[in-house]
């Protein structure tokens, strides 16, 4: 386990900073990671990927996961005790669509406890397990996505204010259809850019829907972070730019500013008309926009050589490599920790978009460590949380902040390796512990409820 986070966690005993009235404290789940009760929903294509040998490290399944779907009293009980206001879940399509539509009454009755409870629901209407049978590289999934956002709206927007899109369509194509790495293990590197369209273009749609249905407060989470060149080598700083336009601005572009960046909008399919026709429907305005943060990625020139990466094998063929960040403190996942790349990343956005971008959410951020006495977690956390507030100082609209997660739970391809919760789960007898993490996370809040420090 890192334990060299002593600069982050040397700032912790400062009182943190207020943030304005009004701002979102919350913690994000999603469905596929945390439910199980899988025999009482249709399949996703992650059930058919985690089913073939060797693509989940630990070999472990979410047919039971958290058993969140029994178990959910028992988590909003927590919600309530850790005093957020808001709480991000997922609704899972397959429950949905799952015979007699008995999928959606779960939803409805977490919807109720959570109502009960205090506690803002904020669902994602997408976070990554599509139905089996659909597929991102048809156009016609974007339009049956919007067909089920209207049937979710419709049964939950009496009670649901806010609402999300879609999760991280970048790491959907990249790891889900570039790489193969999620499901559905597709490896078709570049041929993977319409999967990022049409779930662009079920965004637009599903924000037209939620419209229609009176939705008034709706956002996406896109994930993002800073691109570090490795070096000011030309060639590694052109890598560097090609890896930001397709990580950070293919998808931030079209939704803020109605374009693709230069070069990627020929790529996509179908003709330059019909482009331009769904960017006008991807470019719908949003009230706010979702960050997922967890670190800026460090990129060089190709290597012409296989990149082992973070658990992760990148082909020689990529026009670019990542490279380590060094000097820093590691999640045990070995992701670096640098609080300060989400000031440079929402700072360089405002830059970027101006107006455009409407005020922002973090959606996620967090970090995986072993044990119950998680005080990297802390470190980790608490330097965000600053690193946010000087964001906010510098001119940046920011209204809330999620933490990746409540509870340890199913972490994709990683299995039940990683542990991402302010609360522990032992996978054995599913039972719950809140962690340090979470007693940390109740005081800030209270703290921050109490007005201006000092
Ligand atoms: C994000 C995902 C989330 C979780 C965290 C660790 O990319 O949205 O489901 O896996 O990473």
């Amino acid at each position: 386990m890192a334990t060299d986070a002593s600069t982050d966690a040397s700032t912790a005993s400062n009182p943190l900073p207020r943030f304005p009235d009004g701002f979102l404290w919350g913690v994000s789940t999603s469905a596929h990671q945390i439910e199980g009760a899988a025999e009482l929903r249709g399949p996703s294509v992650w059930d058919a990927f985690t089913a073939e040998p060797g693509r989940i490290k630990d070999g472990s399944t979410a047919a039971v996961a958290c058993d969140h779907y029994h178990r959910y009293r028992e988590d909003v009980a927590l919600l309530a005790d850790l005093g957020v206001d808001a709480y991000r879940f997922s609704v899972s399509w397959p429950r949905v669509d799952s015979p007699g539509g008995v999928g959606l009454d779960f939803y409805d009755r977490l919807v109720d406890e959570l109502c009960a409870a205090g506690v803002r629901p904020v669902p994602t209407l997408f976070h990554w397990d599509l139905p089996a049978g659909l597929d991102w590289l048809e156009r016609d999934t974007a339009a049956r996505f919007a067909e089920y956002v209207s049937v979710v709206a419709r049964r939950l927007g009496d009670r649901v204010g806010k609402w999300i899109t879609l999760n991280e369509p970048a790491e959907h194509t990249l790891l889900g259809h570039a790489l193969g790495i999620h499901a559905p293990g597709r490896e078709l590197l570049f041929d993977a850019l319409p999967v990022a369209h049409h779930q662009l273009l079920a965004h637009g749609l599903a924000v037209r829907a939620l419209r229609a249905s009176g939705a008034t407060d709706v956002g996406i989470a896109n994930s993002h972070g800073p691109t570090w060149p490795a070096s000011d080598d030309p060639a590694d700083r052109e890598a560097a730019d090609f890896y930001d336009l397709l990580l950070n601005r293919m998808f931030a572009d079209p939704i803020l500013t109605g374009r693709y960046p230069e070069g990627i909008g020929e790529l996509m399919p179908g003709s330059a008309e019909r482009i331009a026709a769904d960017l006008e429907i991807i470019a719908e305005p949003l009230d706010w926009y979702g960050v997922n943060y967890y670190a800026p990625t460090r990129v060089g020139a190709p290597q012409g050589a296989e990149i082992e990466f973070g658990g992760v094998t990148l082909p020689a063929e990529l026009p670019f490599s990542v490279r380590e960040i060094e000097g820093r403190p590691r999640t045990d996942f070995g992701w670096p920790v640098v609080p300060e790349g989400l000031t440079e990343l929402l700072t360089g956005f405002r830059d970027r978009y101006g107006d455009r971008l409407p005020p922002v959410v973090i959606t996620e951020n967090g970090c995986s460590y072993e044990g119950l006495d998680d005080r990297d977690r802390v470190a980790y956390l608490d330097g965000h949380v600053r690193a946010l507030h000087r964001a906010s100082e510098a001119g940046v609209d920011v209204r809330g902040y999620f933490v990746w997660s409540l509870l340890d739970n199913f972490e994709w391809a990683e299995g039940y390796a990683r542990r991402f919760g302010l609360v522990h789960v032992d996978f054995a007898t599913l039972e719950r512990t809140p962690k340090a993490s979470y007693g940390w996370f109740r005081d800030l809040i209270a703290d921050q409820r109490r007005g201006p420090v000092g």
